[in-house]
């Protein structure tokens, strides 16, 4: 296979279904928000919580009208690097702005070891030679200094890279996590998923009943920090409180009679177990939590990505023959919903 720019994977894979120079495509000004509400507070929280520095140089690479800085951070430069000169005035996080096509020239134009903290936020899927671009923000870094890329599951289709369209969701993660490891110059990648909470009621979509845009994270630090300084503080869970742990043993003890989940009290629904010749189940059906908003599933996400299952959660299953509780995984919010056969407590089947 030829070595190119991008390293071993497929010269295809970074051609974009809309070739022509990106100035024409973002000359158009976007004075939108690319994600709801609640998935734009998970950007800045994990913004926030991630920048240990107390007054740092940020770079927003990529950078639009608005750059999700926290309230609470006080940098003591940000420059945005961008396409569109009026997004780039428009956003008022910005000190200094900068005009440049990284698909054009991937090298950046700033010394070496200028900025603290860079970011780039739901702009990845776009660049062509995401290799180069990563290599150089590593020496435009400072030693152990962090580089947070955050993305979702919207794009401009014609501007997003081939590879980039193909892939789920946790492919996504994998390959950003590739990206920072063929760039080379940083330590070790750590992710962060936010996803399946509720849409706010004031959205646009939210009447077409689905969840929160998923927010995925990958960052690592720039090599060459203080190793005795303490590791970055891992972005907070989502605020999703779960119940005290008695209040869970309370309402499974009396599951058999409510058929409320005991995480969020909703009541269960009957879900007939799939037919199908791989996995045998000896029970015709069981009552699964299909609340979106349950905290066992919304925190679910973030438990398995933490062993290494991405886009991966579950929810809470209750067993009416044997009386117990189990998760079942799913991989999305709507997985395992074309079972549901009711809410009636009997375990007459339907
Ligand atoms: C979806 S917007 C995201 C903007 C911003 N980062 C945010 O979080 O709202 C994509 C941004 O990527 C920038 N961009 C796209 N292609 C680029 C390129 N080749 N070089 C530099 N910036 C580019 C555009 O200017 C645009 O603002």
């Amino acid at each position: 296979m030829p070595v190119s720019a991008n390293g071993p994977f497929d010269p295809e894979a970074f051609s974009r279904l809309d070739e022509a120079d990106d100035s024409l495509f973002y000359d158009e000004d976007r004075f939108v928000d690319h994600l709801d509400a609640t998935a734009l507070g998970t950007v800045e929280r994990v913004i926030g919580t991630l920048t240990v520095e107390e007054t740092p140089t940020v770079l927003d690479l990529m950078a639009g009208w608005k750059s999700h800085l926290p309230d609470q951070m006080r940098p003591a430069e940000t420059v945005g690097l961008g396409l569109n000169p009026r997004e780039l005035e428009r956003n008022a996080a910005l000190d200094r702005r900068v005009l440049h096509d990284l698909n054009r020239n991937p090298t950046l134009p700033f010394a070496d070891g200028s900025f603290d903290v860079v970011l780039c936020t739901v702009s990845v899927d776009y660049l062509t030679k995401p290799v180069e671009v990563f290599r150089d923000t590593a020496r435009v870094m400072k030693p152990g200094g962090l580089f947070l890329v955050v993305f979702s599951n919207r794009m401009f289709q014609e501007k997003a890279v081939k590879i980039w369209r193909e892939s789920d969701d946790g492919e996504r993660l994998a390959l950003v996590e590739r990206y920072f490891e063929m760039a080379g110059g940083f330590g070790p990648c750590r992710t962060f998923v936010s996803k399946g909470l509720p849409r706010p009621e004031r959205d646009k979509y939210y009447p077409l009943g689905i969840p929160s845009d998923p927010v995925y994270a990958v960052y690592a630090e720039r090599s060459g920090g203080d190793p005795a300084r303490a590791p970055r503080p891992e972005p907070a869970s989502e605020p999703v409180p779960m119940p005290p742990p008695e209040v869970i043993s309370a309402r499974k003890n009396q599951a058999a009679k409510t058929l409320l989940c005991p995480y969020c009290a909703m009541r269960m629904k009957k879900w007939a177990v799939p037919q199908s010749p791989f996995t045998e189940w000896d029970v015709p059906f069981m009552f699964v939590c299909f609340n979106d908003a349950c905290p066992y599933l919304v925190r679910g996400w973030r438990a398995m990505e933490r062993q290494g299952n991405y886009g991966v959660s579950y929810r809470a299953m209750y067993n009416p023959w044997r009386d117990y509780f189990t998760p079942v995984p799913v991989p999305s919010l709507m997985a395992l919903r074309e079972g549901i056969i009711g809410t009636d407590a009997s375990k007459q089947a339907g």
